[in-house]
């Protein structure tokens, strides 16, 4: 069989051009890139060769070689890991397999700048390895079997496969370095960014220089070292590598659990929001390993759901080594770790929480809205991450907790109020807020649909219990506004009898269109709002059913109407004098549809608003 040539996946080529283009600027990077997919592959291997010892028989020392070769203008990479066949040497260096990745590459547009924002977020992986050669070959041969495959590309587009010969397994990958790189012909660059970026890793780095052979690593577990002799910039490294990431990590944490079951946990937080976190095929990024042998990064019993933004490991000395899949489930151990490390992990946030709440803030806007899934989720831990969550409200510029609201209650307020909804400013504005804010009431915005359904499920917080703005039973009334401006005290105030009749004149007119109309005590500038009653379901709520297909007919809204409006006032003028029924019964739509406006709601039917509108406004001219 010849030698076979077969294209990128668009999005591959894509990537492709803007690595070739050397918009990356830390160029050398490759090196920690190649490095860290070697030392991937050892670790598979390993983790095989448990249950199938003949696999590492003839080479059961793990190792990566880095060989220079400045005549020839050539580096090469070669581990004895698992390697790839022709098939594995397609998917894995052709297309962008990891999940979620090619939907987000998707939305790149050609446009430079915003390309590498998107692919700054996930790192270029191999192809990193374009930044630094005009040709990449890659001979390699998988664990088990005889037939080794050559690939070979020159990064624009295409690439060959075909048949080799390579001694032993492995993968060997060999650049011909770009024209203008000479700096990476140097055995002294090579060995310090092996040793800047790749120091953490746990199998030997021997570069070879004239023949001699040397370890430039340490070559061991760094998570098997001692705190105390770890370098932040080592941890930072060790975590770019474990958690295919390209930012710092926000928080580390790193202990050893000793007693009757000994297991270390090195975890990071990341600094950045990873682009597939709400993609549920997404792996949970904590590694497995036992004996500092890597066993799996796909145990969906090692954490919880909603700490799936941890990257890092945990290393079990107790578990069996050639533990099945099987086993790792319901298994005891485990789960009596995945205890621990969650306690461990909330307590450290509740210690930054409390030590640097500009730095909490930061992480809460990153993770906050994954964290709160744990509040409905786990019982066990709900008042711990209730404590921990952050909200934005209507008073003060900075995150609140829960603990804060609390603290700041008004007297005579007797529960948390919250108004939900999709986008932070819209909410902000609500109209139904205006009685809150007259009464310095503090409220908090919530804006992440977890919200809707952690809120029914806890019900209240320090006793208090959570209600929100836009519902009937939000009694203001027993409040005092501030400043003393009370609207029943006004000396103008329309009296009760005519706004009865304005009511009766609106239930008149809407009919079933609502389910009650009512004066209200939450508006202090708008004419009018909708609000849900006691029992229905929240408007916020109920919009995200609708947008999820879950719920078709809406539950029917009460409209408040606010009695010191100069339109309400006009409208109690008007009832019971020479006005139409006509006309009040078009206001009284008007004021309805508003009020759906100011709610982001679609009219049920526009034509008819926009009639009456005109015809108001047509009125208000000729009355002018
Ligand atoms: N030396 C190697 N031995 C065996 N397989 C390899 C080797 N190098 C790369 N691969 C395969 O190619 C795939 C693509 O590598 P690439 O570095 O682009 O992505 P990745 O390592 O999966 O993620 P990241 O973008 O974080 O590096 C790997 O997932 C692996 O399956
Ligand atoms: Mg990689």
């Amino acid at each position: 069989m010849g030698e076979e040539k077969l294209s990128f996946q668009t999005e591959v080529s894509r990537l492709l051009r803007i690595v070739a283009n050397s918009l990356y600027s830390e160029k050398r990077i490759f090196l920690r890139e190649l490095i860290s997919n070697a030392s991937d592959a050892c670790d598979r291997l390993r983790y095989e060769a448990i249950t199938e010892p003949a696999l590492i028989e003839d080479d059961p020392e793990f190792r990566v070689r880095i060989e220079l070769d400045a005549e020839a203008r050539t580096i090469s990479v070669a581990d004895n890991g698992i390697g790839m066949n022709r098939d594995g040497l397609i998917a894995d260096l052709g297309t962008i397999a990891r999940s979620g990745t090619s939907a987000y590459l998707e939305q790149m547009s050609g446009d430079a700048a915003r390309d590498m924002a998107l692919i700054g977020q996930f790192g270029v992986g191999f192809y990193s390895a374009f930044m630094v050669a005009d040709r990449v070959e890659v001979v390699s041969r998988r664990a088990g079997e005889e037939q080794a495959w050559r690939w070979a590309s020159e990064g624009l587009g295409e690439f060959t496969v075909g048949e080799a010969e390579r001694d032993g397994r492995g993968t060997t990958v060999t650049l011909h370095v770009r024209d203008d790189e000479d700096s990476f012909l140097e055995p002294g660059t090579l060995r310090g960014i092996v040793k800047t970026y790749s120091d953490h890793i746990g199998l030997p780095i021997v570069l070879v220089e004239d023949g001699n052979e040397d370890t430039v690593n340490e070559a061991s577990a760094l998570w098997a070292r001692p705190r105390s002799e770890i370098a932040e910039d080592q941890y930072k490294e060790f975590y770019r590598h474990v958690g295919h990431a390209f930012d710092e990590p926000w928080m580390t944490i790193h202990w050893r659990a000793e007693g009757t079951h000994e297991y270390t946990t090195l975890v990071f937080i990341p600094s950045q929001r990873p682009f597939d976190l709400f993609n549920p095929e997404r792996k949970h990024a904590v590694r497995l390993y036992v004996k500092r042998v890597f066993v799996t990064d796909d145990c969906a019993e090692l954490l919880p759901q909603w700490l799936r933004f941890l990257r890092g490991l945990v290393d079990s000395e107790d578990l069996p080594l050639n533990i099945s899949r099987e086993m790792l489930q319901n298994n005891p151990l485990l789960a009596r770790m995945r205890t621990a490390i969650v306690r461990r992990v909330l307590g450290e946030l509740a210690k930054k929480a409390e030590a640097e709440p500009e730095s909490y803030a930061a992480f809460w806007e990153n993770f906050g809205s994954v964290l709160k899934e744990g509040i409905y989720e786990d019982a066990e831990n709900r008042d711990e991450i209730l404590k921990l969550a952050r909200f934005h409200s209507t008073t003060g510029d900075g995150p609140v907790g829960l603990d804060a609201y609390v603290e700041r209650m008004k007297e005579g307020q007797e529960a948390i109020y919250y108004i939900a909804g999709e986008e932070l400013e819209a909410v902000r504005r609500s109209p139904q807020l205006e009685g809150f804010r007259a009464r310095g009431i503090e409220v908090l915005l919530m804006t992440d649909p977890v919200d809707e359904f952690w809120i029914p499920g806890v019900g209240t917080y320090a006793d208090k219990e959570f209600k929100s703005a836009t519902r009937a039973g939000a009694d203001l009334a027993d409040i005092a506004v501030e400043g003393g401006d009370a609207a029943d005290g006004d000396d103008d105030a329309v009296d009760r009898g005519r706004v009865d009749s304005v009511i009766a004149m609106f239930k008149l007119a809407l009919k079933d269109e609502v389910k009650d109309v009512r004066a209200s005590d939450r508006l202090t500038d708008s004419a009018a709002c909708l609000v849900a009653d006691e029992g229905d379901l929240d408007i916020n709520l109920e919009r995200l059913l609708k947008q999820h297909r879950q719920l078709d007919t809406g539950f029917k809204r009460i409209l408040e109407i606010n009695p010191n409006h100069a339109l309400i006032r006009s409208l109690a003028e008007a009832v019971g004098k020479d006005a139409t029924a006509q006309r009040l019964s078009d206001t009284a739509w008007l004021v309805l549809d508003q009020a759906r406006i100011m709610e982001g709601e679609k009219l049920p039917d526009p034509a008819a608003f926009s009639r009456r509108m005109c015809e108001a406004l047509a009125r208000g001219l000729e009355a002018g």
